[in-house]
């Protein structure tokens, strides 16, 4: 159905280039200037409007339109990216001596005794590069050795802070490779984790780790799924911009629409970059991404040329790192926490200690066999780490404080909490890189209380179930009391059983009934995640439930019809086949159909309006892409009403292979006939 580009009306074409302006400018008010001009409600209408017109002209949604953000279809593997010009390493330089030798070398080589340094935080990510021709944004790698790295532009483009076009007036270089650093803010480094540790997944170790995990994705949407932002600090080489200092190449990439870091000075002397330093320092704990040290750069682009470069680092920078932080306190008790999936996770219950502005009482120990490797016991002083805002972490005991007849760490047999026997599994160890196999051990007992409250927690979560008012103390209470065993009892709760908590009076009984009353009506994506099933979060749930429509096929679904499915893999199929032959899940989930949590309805929130919202559709002929069900539920979810047959109230008719007497009656009708691909592309958009 492709028309071409002269088709289109004049005036379309005018819109979407205003369209695609407007909402990039809004793009990087928000994202890069984090100064927001309009509301999400009136972003969302412009977004809404750009998309209804590249649906009717597919050919309007060209690469740099700030639809293509989205994510792109899943790669096998990375391409590789050979650098033009190679990225090079860093020196690094320890304390104020290695700084004012540095120093030296500079004013020695240059035959000067002053020179400028343009100074800049370090950021603790991910070095990547981004190429842009004629202003739009090409394609874009990781750093990888220096020399070749890895292709990750479908993922970059998820990246709002990343310019599709290069902004602003003045004349755009024909050729531009940016360079810079990916990061993940703190705030959203914490929340993954907290997400990932509710999913019984292991967590990452630092904002780094999460920003390399999250930009290395196969499946773009993952990426998108991550609040990832992109600081630019430098270009391949210095004659792309006619510029002469570094600052200056900072500002004009921040005129050209990136992200550029406001901390930046210039400096005089190695005075100057110490203050500097030191106000950095002061201020690592209150920036919202993490910072390992300071850069610091010869400002004069003509001295970076002079100064050249030895081995595979240049003569005109170096980065000064900042030391970790380190106290001592004793460790009063390994404790034990048993999470949603039974996991056992020592912890160690420390004496209250500050570290960096922070005042720690616990640190995760991961697992058996770290404490066993780093032999913390329990009486130790023990030294803790807070390299930034990385978890705190315990480095090990200071054995010549180790108080007499200590004992090497022991795993309980049982659950602590309910005693049953812990089972022993062998499991990668994706906390340490090595990717050695450590022993997790487990409560499989899945009444016990501690799990119980656990996953009544998800259960009634936001993106699960959503039962609002239903927080920790109150699933403690229900439990403790015997009122409720399981997720399902929780809709067999009357209005006595509530009265009877400590703190509930008449309202907050009504208000907690009705909450739980309302999250019956729920859509299957949201219950297959609220099950709780080990390694499956929101975005392996929507997947099912897109896949298998219904709970039914779903828990019919074999090993193998489990792991063809995208995202999916062995782990996921196993422990989703796991879960629906487990006879006493089974029956949890007959009790919550019977107790009427009903699955087909639509889902309870404000569905976003899409170009399909209140349509009528029809399906006729074999699709090639989906099947029948998987394309009735992908309409649902974008809020059109699918039918068998053609009448005057259709909207669409979708058309697939050898379509029947629907196709030409729809057309003798006046309907809108969409092929598969149409219906494809306006998914897509939607
Ligand atoms: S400039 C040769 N500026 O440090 C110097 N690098 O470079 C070119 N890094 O992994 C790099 N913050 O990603 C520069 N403001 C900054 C930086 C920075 C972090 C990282 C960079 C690379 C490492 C060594």
């Amino acid at each position: 159905m492709g028309k071409s580009m002269s088709g289109i009306p004049g005036y379309i074409k005018e819109r979407v280039e205003q369209l695609h302006k407007s909402i990039e400018k809004h793009n990087y008010l928000y994202y890069t200037l984090d100064s927001p001009e309009i509301s999400d409600y009136e972003y969302d209408k412009l977004m809404r409007e750009l998309i209804e017109i590249e649906q009717k002209y597919p050919e309007l949604a060209t690469p740099d339109s700030p639809t293509q953000r989205v994510g792109a279809a899943p790669l096998k593997e990375f391409t590789p990216m050979v650098h033009r010009v190679a990225l090079l390493s860093m020196d690094n330089a320890m304390d104020r001596d290695e700084v004012a030798a540095f120093h030296q070398r500079v004013l020695r080589w240059l035959e000067r005794n002053e020179i400028t340094y343009c100074c800049e935080p370090k950021f603790d990510g991910l070095a990547v590069e981004m190429i842009y021709e004629r202003g739009l944004f090409l394609r874009g790698g990781t750093r990888g050795d220096g020399v070749t790295g890895e292709d990750v532009t479908g993922n970059l483009k998820t990246i709002k802070s990343i310019p599709l076009r290069l902004r602003g007036s003045g004349s755009i270089p024909e050729m531009l490779e940016v360079r810079g650093e990916v990061v993940m803010f703190k705030k959203a480094f914490h929340e993954l984790n907290r997400e990932r540790i509710e999913l019984g997944e292991s967590v990452f170790a630092n904002p780094r780790n999460a920003a390399a995990g999250s930009l290395r994705q196969l499946d773009p949407k993952i990426t998108a799924s991550r609040s990832l932002v992109f600081f630019a600090y430098g270009i391949s080489d210095s004659t792309l911009l006619a510029l002469d200092s570094q600052y200056a190449i900072l500002s004009r990439l921040g005129e050209l629409g990136f992200r550029i870091n406001p901390e930046r000075k210039l400096c005089h002397g190695v005075e100057e970059v110490w203050n500097f330093a030191r106000e950095m320092q002061e201020k690592r704990d209150v920036l919202p991404y993490e910072i390992d040290g300071i850069v610091i750069k010869v400002d004069s682009l003509v001295d970076q040329d002079l100064l050249g470069i030895k081995a595979r680092s240049p003569r005109w920078a170096v980065a000064l790192k900042f030391p970790p932080i380190q106290v001592t306190t004793v460790l009063k008790m390994i404790g034990l926490q048993v999470g949603r999936t039974g996991t056992i996770t020592p912890v160690a219950l420390l004496e209250p200690v500050r570290v960096s502005g922070v005042t720690v009482s616990r640190a995760t120990l991961h697992n058996r066999d770290e404490i066993l490797r780093k032999d913390i016991r329990e009486g130790d002083t023990v030294i803790i780490q807070r390299a930034g805002d990385v978890i705190p972490e315990v480095v090990g005991p200071v054995i010549s404080k180790r108080p007499a007849g200590s004992k090497p760490f022991e795993m309980p047999d049982v659950c602590p909490v309910c005693g049953s026997d812990l089972k022993e599994y062998n499991e990668r160890d994706e906390f340490k890189k090595n990717r050695k196999t450590v022993s997790i051990f487990r409560c499989v007992n899945i009444a016990c209380p501690a799990i119980v409250k656990e996953q009544i927690f998800h259960f009634a979560s936001k993106e699960a179930l959503n039962i609002d008012g239903l927080g920790r103390k109150i699933i403690h209470q229900l439990v403790e009391r015997n009122l409720v065993k399981d997720v399902s009892e929780l809709y067999a709760l009357t209005r006595d059983d509530l009265l009877s908590l400590d703190g509930f009076a008449e309202l907050s009984t009504a208000n907690l009934l009705a909450s739980i009353e309302a999250s019956k009506s729920t859509t299957l994506e949201r219950f297959i995640y609220a099950l709780g099933i080990l390694h499956v979060g929101t975005v392996a749930a929507k997947q099912l439930a897109l896949e298998f429509g219904s709970l039914d096929t779903l828990m019919a679904a074999s090993k193998e019809e489990l792991q063809k499915i995208r995202g999916v893999g062995q782990e996921i199929a196993q422990s989703v086949h796991d879960f629906f032959s487990n006879k006493q899940n089974k029956t949890t989930i007959s009790k919550l159909l019977s107790y009427g949590v009903f699955l087909s309805a639509p889902s309870r929130e404000k569905q976003r309006k899409t170009m399909f919202t209140g349509k009528t559709i029809c399906f006729t002929g074999a699709l090639s892409s989906m099947t029948r069900s998987e394309a009735k539920v992908l309409s649902e979810a974008m809020g059109a009403h699918v039918v068998d047959s053609v009448s005057k109230k259709l909207d669409f008719l979708v058309v697939g292979a050898d379509p029947g007497s629907k196709y030409e009656k729809a057309r003798s009708m006046g309907i809108k006939i969409l092929t598969e691909d149409d219906f494809q592309a306006m998914m897509k958009g939607a």
